[in-house]
């Protein structure tokens, strides 16, 4: 059965929804599913913009003929050959063999290496920029190089302002059946998987988002609808998630608060950790975050980094080494280029104590602008009480260094 949601008059959406995958790029868990995201437009000719993961293809066809009603698709636009959006185009060759293509020479050279027999097809190399009319809608493509991947563009509609933005303004959580972000409570229920989204699959790039949106930036005023590959369209409050895209990218936190991620073995650094976070709320910072490394998923561990501006690195020492869990989170944060935070550190070990001077070299010598404080709680083996002091001196560091955070 076909399923499909107008956006405007003339185009609709005609993706799914995917509850059975488990792993996002076979990595990132995405336990309320993922939408695959594509649209066509009925004008003068018929437009499919980009197709979806090959486990959804045979919905995707379905929807598209049901919208089609019988017409032929004349046109695909391919703004991003990543297989979770591209997967599909050999069908679509199949189904409608005159199809003409239109992208970037990055796409068709992708499109290539994937096996697609584009070269069979009229071929429209577009860069930015450059206008194509289907009748009454002209779009207008605009490249977006490493938003994700090299080779995207986004394509923007100028008769009804739909910007078809590829993998950017996209999120975790299937649709279904919402289309618009004001038909839920976006800030509620999406936000967090749309952070998770972004800082996961796209954080590294931040520079490249931000040319990005300087870019739409320059045509605002033409943008009236934002429609992603995954994830729901916005029609109303543009700016507020633009907001939060210009926060990530620009790797400044959203919130003052502190993330407080501990690497415990038998319980001893944990509960320091918990005595931290009950020092600092009775400081007056309540707005902590408390996560055992070892049993939360690292993407959940990077979207909260994005979002606060403190982290405590608590962390036994393993093998005379960081713990490895925790090793890997400052992994993942120096690939996808955290900076800009402030670190507090816990380091127990109950012989050769090493991970917090290990942490910090780590972070010294990979992460760019990021406060280390001073203040350090160092633990043998359990937090007694003679070690009240420094228990309250880091927490009181934290508090006070907050004053320096600039959340714009
Ligand atoms: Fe959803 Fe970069 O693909």
């Amino acid at each position: 059965m076909y399923n499909v949601r107008r956006i405007t008059d003339d185009i609709w959406w005609c993706g799914a929804n995917d509850h059975r995958l488990h792993l996002f790029e076979n990595i990132h868990p995405i336990p309320q599913g993922v939408s695959y995201n594509c649209y066509v437009l009925l004008d003068e000719h018929t437009v499919l913009f980009d197709t979806v993961d090959w486990s959804a293809c045979r919905q995707m066809i379905e929807n598209i003929q049901h919208v089609l009603n019988g017409r032929p698709l004349e046109y695909l636009v391919i703004n991003h050959l990543e297989p979770d959006h591209a997967a599909c185009i050999e069908e679509i060759l199949l189904l409608w063999p005159d199809v003409k293509l239109i992208s970037t020479e990055k796409g068709f050279m992708l499109a290539r290496q994937f096996g697609f027999t584009v070269d069979n097809q009229e071929c429209i190399t577009v860069k930015e920029g450059d206008t194509y009319s289907f009748g009454k809608h002209t779009v207008t493509f605009i490249e977006a190089p490493m938003v994700h991947w090299p080779e995207p563009m986004v394509t923007l509609d100028l008769k009804d302002g739909v910007l078809f933005s590829a993998d950017a303004f996209g999120s975790f959580i299937a649709n279904d059946g919402k289309m618009f972000a004001d038909e839920v409570n976006y800030e509620r229920d999406y936000l967090d998987e749309a952070r998770r989204y972004l800082t996961n699959i796209v954080g590294k790039y931040g520079p490249h988002v931000q040319l990005l949106l300087k870019k739409a930036a320059g045509v605002l005023d033409k943008i009236k609808i934002i429609a992603p590959l995954h994830g729901l369209v916005w029609r109303k409050d543009l700016m507020w998630f633009i907001d939060k895209y210009d926060h990530w990218s620009r790797y400044v936190p959203e919130e003052k608060g502190v993330l407080i991620v501990y690497a415990s073995m038998y319980g001893n650094t944990e509960s320091a950790a918990q005595a931290l976070a009950s020092r600092i709320c009775e400081k007056g910072m309540s707005n902590i975050k408390v996560c055992d490394v070892s049993n939360t998923h690292v993407s959940y561990l990077i979207a909260d980094a994005f979002k606060y501006s403190h982290i405590v690195l608590a962390s036994v020492t393993y093998n005379l080494n960081i713990y490895p869990v925790m090793f890997d989170f400052l992994d993942e944060m120096r690939m996808l280029n955290l900076q800009n935070r402030t670190i507090a550190i816990v380091e127990n070990g109950s012989w050769a104590c090493k991970s917090g001077d290990l942490m910090q070299k780590y972070i010294e010598d990979n992460m760019k602008d990021m406060t280390i404080l001073n203040e350090r709680l160092s633990l043998a083996s359990s937090l007694k009480p003679e070690k009240e002091g420094e228990l309250d001196a880091l927490a009181q560091s934290i508090v006070d260094s907050m004053k320096d955070v600039s959340t714009k």
